[in-house]
C-alpha cells in the first residue's frame, strides 16, 4: 500500500472517529439519570453493567458526537451527521460491552482492564461504521490509529483524574 493511500485512510478514520471520541469522553463530564442496567444483576449475582454506565452519559455522548458531526459537516462540505450518529452509538455500545465483560470476569466498576478500557469505543465505532454506514478503512491504518487512540485515552484520562473528574487515572 502506498503512503498517500495510507495517509488518506488515516485522515478518513480521524474524520469519522472524532465524533466517537467525543461521544466516549463526554459522559465523564455529563452523566446522571438512572444506570442503564437500572441496578439489575446478571445471573452471576453481579451488576449487568454497573453504576458507571448511566442513561445521562449515554444521551450526552450521542448528542456531543452529533454536534461534532455537525461541525465537521460544515468543514468537509458534506453531510456526515448520519455517520457521526452511527459512530457515536457504536462507541457507547462498545463501552457498554466492555463494562459487561468486566463485570462478568468479576472486575468492579472502575477497575482497570488494559487495552479494553482504551479501545472498546474505537472498536465499537469501527464495527458500527462498517455495518450501518458502509465505511471500510485500510486495516493497517486502523491499527495505526488504535495506537494513537490508546495514547490519547491514557493522556486524557490521566488529565481527567488530575482535574478530579475521574477517581482513577485509567
Ligand atoms: N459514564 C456514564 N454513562 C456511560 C458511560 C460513562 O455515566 N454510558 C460516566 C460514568 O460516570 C463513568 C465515567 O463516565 O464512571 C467514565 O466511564 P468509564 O471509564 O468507561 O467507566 P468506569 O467508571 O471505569 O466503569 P467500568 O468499570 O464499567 O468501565
Ligand atoms: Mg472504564
Amino acid at each position: 500500500m502506498d503512503l498517500v493511500n495510507f495517509g488518506y485512510n488515516l485522515l478518513s478514520i480521524f474524520v469519522f472517529i472524532l465524533p466517537a471520541m467525543v461521544a466516549n469522553g463526554t459522559p465523564v463530564i455529563i452523566h446522571g439519570l438512572p444506570p442503564i442496567d437500572m441496578g439489575k444483576k446478571w445471573r452471576d449475582g453481579r451488576r449487568i453493567f454497573g453504576d458507571g454506565k448511566t442513561w445521562g452519559g449515554f444521551l450526552s455522548g450521542i448528542i456531543a458526537g452529533l454536534i461534532i458531526g455537525g461541525i465537521e459537516s460544515l468543514i468537509v462540505w458534506h453531510n456526515i451527521l448520519f455517520d457521526s450518529l452511527i459512530a457515536s452509538i457504536g462507541a457507547l455500545l462498545g463501552d457498554l460491552t466492555a463494562s459487561f465483560i468486566k463485570r462478568r470476569i468479576g472486575l468492579e466498576r472502575g477497575a482497570p482492564a488494559p487495552l479494553l478500557d482504551q479501545l472498546d469505543f474505537y472498536i465499537g465505532a469501527l464495527i458500527f461504521l462498517y455495518l450501518f454506514a458502509g465505511k471500510v478503512f485500510n486495516l493497517y491504518a486502523e491499527l495505526a490509529f488504535a495506537v494513537i487512540i490508546y495514547a490519547l485515552h491514557r493522556l486524557t484520562n490521566y488529565t481527567a483524574y488530575k482535574l478530579k473528574l475521574k477517581s482513577v487515572p485509567w
